[in-house]
């Protein structure tokens, strides 16, 4: 089956998210990715209206807190139907154990449970940050693995990573384990802000299980071609 890019939404409001939508053909069903700016915005309604046009969703809140209040919340998230969310590994096992549990509790019964990932060590997080601020005094890397790790143990079905940290979290991690990963850029576009970037095709070939696309496609002069390309691209058919 075609896999489909997910489309990190990072719009103001659903009226920026209507403007962009009208550049794709109505039976195209994305993959989009809400984070917290428009969920807090909006509220679960966004989901719903996006959901209802036949768009699936990744519901990217990264919760964090103790493993009652979290596993609760879990249960409100599965009932939007949204089909992958995520926790900071940093919560711990028992939080994101907690967090699992609340997904399959609060998911209807003819539906998927949702995919549950990890975030491991922010990327805006550097060594030197992570060192002082929180005291952990491993490599930025290992940290990451551990965290991988630790995801694991809990029964997660992947992380949130870097694309350059794919082959090792694979090299430590079930054959199921999911990488999800930002910072994909095609040749030619615009960096922005992200420091390790990669191609959707190199991305495809290290083994990638998601990418995560924003302005390369929400901000191209057409925003549906230059998602064909990705898409193409990712499915290794460029
Ligand atoms: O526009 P761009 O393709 O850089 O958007 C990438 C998306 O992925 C943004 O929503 C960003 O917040 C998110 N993200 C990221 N790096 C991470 C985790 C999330 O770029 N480590």
């Amino acid at each position: 089956m075609e896999k489909r890019p997910i489309i990190a939404f990072d719009f103001a409001s659903k009226h920026e998210i209507d403007a962009f939508l009208t550049h794709f053909p109505k039976d195209e069903k994305l993959f989009a990715k809400i984070g917290m700016e428009l969920f807090y915005q909006e509220g679960p309604t966004i989901v719903h209206d996006l959901r209802s046009q036949g768009h699936d969703i990744f519901l990217d809140l990264k919760l964090h807190d103790i493993p009652n209040t979290v596993q609760k919340a879990m249960r409100g998230i599965a009932k939007m139907g949204v089909k992958i969310t995520n926790v900071h590994a940093a919560g711990g096992v028992e939080m994101m154990r907690a967090a699992k549990q609340g997904l399959s509790e609060g998911t209807k019964e003819n539906q998927a449970i949702p995919e549950l990932i990890a975030v491991t060590q922010l990327t805006s997080t550097s060594e030197e940050q992570m060192h002082e601020d929180q005291l952990i005094n491993v490599s930025l890397h290992e940290s990451v693995l551990h965290y991988a790790e630790c995801a694991e143990k809990a029964g997660l079905d992947g992380v949130v990573c870097s694309a350059h940290e794919v082959e090792k979290i694979h090299g430590k991690t079930n054959q199921q384990f999911i990488c999800l990963t930002p910072g994909i850029r095609p040749q030619g576009t615009s960096v922005g802000d992200q420091k390790r970037v990669m191609t959707p095709a190199k991305a495809r070939e290290i083994g990638s299980n998601y990418i995560v696309v924003g302005r390369p496609i929400t901000q191209a002069e057409d925003p549906y071609q230059s998602y064909l390309q990705i898409k193409q691209e990712w499915n290794g058919e460029a």
